[in-house]
């Protein structure tokens, strides 16, 4: 495994490396999280509350000029969505939307009836320049216009659902959580038999976790999840999509190492 250089990324996603990482990192760290072999996959919700304010602070302040999130990038990673053309979902939900959401790139291809979108921030969000929901309909990029059923400003840990979906998205959102193991069981609940799963983000290694909770911290990215709890997870699924790359960290933040993207369909008999 290649030597990690101290980094500490401060609220302000300002990347601070060397001797002066070195000494903020010896106070402020999250080695207490890590597990026997899970990488990080629990936080308290006092860590995940400062990363909250880094990613409020990042979308309304340092890239308040912006209108997406990689969600093109996430398109081609995708097939372009190929495997939802033509469909048709009466509940889809995207969880961890941002203020531009993945919907609006998905929906070009399949109809979504209505779309319910949650995300923690999801009400600082509507002060967005950019934001795709204020109005309460979603505009794909190619020009169809979803009612918003329901926007929900919470975690998905702490979201009680009222009725099931056939379409869930969750894409580059579980390292910004506090507590992976009840999201999964609630993604699990909340999709209804038959329907679909989105699910993006990165595989950590327990190994590389160790090493990078010694070297590393990053105020908006709390949890590091092995990709074995991650595969547990999806393979209770049956696979539709599933494709791994591998990042260089060409771009500020995106780090190097593999990224899964997986589509699964909950079995009718769950
Ligand atoms: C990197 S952004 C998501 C990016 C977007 N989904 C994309 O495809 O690029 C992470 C989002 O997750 C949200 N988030 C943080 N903790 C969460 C939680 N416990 N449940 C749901 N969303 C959460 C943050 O507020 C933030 O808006």
């Amino acid at each position: 495994m290649a030597e990690i250089e101290w980094t500490y990324v401060t609220r302000d996603f300002e990347t601070i490396s060397g001797e002066a990482a070195k000494a903020l990192i010896e106070k402020t760290n999250d080695r207490r999280y890590l597990t026997r072999d899970a990488g990080i996959r629990t936080v308290s919700v006092d860590r995940w509350k400062l990363a909250q304010d880094a990613e409020l602070h990042h979308w309304l302040s340092v890239r308040a000029h912006m209108d997406e999130d990689r969600n093109v990038d996430h398109a081609y990673m995708y097939d372009r969505y190929s495997a939802l053309q033509g469909r048709t979902f009466e509940n889809a939900i995207e969880l961890g939307c941002v203020p531009f959401t993945n919907m609006r790139v998905i929906g070009q291809v399949c109809t979504m009836k209505r779309v319910s979108l949650l995300d923690p921030l999801a009400e600082g969000y509507l002060k967005h320049p950019h934001c795709a929901y204020r109005e309460g309909t979603l505009t794909t990029l190619n020009g169809n216009v979803v009612p918003v059923a329901e926007l929900i400003a919470l975690p998905i840990e702490q979201f009680q659902p009222k009725e099931s979906y056939d379409l869930v998205v969750m894409l580059n959102v579980i390292e910004h959580c506090y507590n992976v193991p009840v999201i999964f069981r609630k993604i699990w609940d909340m999709t209804r038999p038959g329907g679909l799963v989105l699910f993006h983000d990165r595989y950590y290694d327990h190994e590389q976790v160790i090493v990078e909770a010694e070297r590393t911290y990053d105020a908006a990215h709390p949890l590091k999840v092995d990709r074995k709890m991650i595969n547990g997870f999806l393979q209770r699924f049956q696979g539709v999509f599933f494709r791994v790359i591998t990042t260089h960290g060409f771009t500020q933040h995106s780090g190097t190492g593999d990224q899964v993207y997986f589509i699964g369909v909950k079995p009718e008999t769950a």
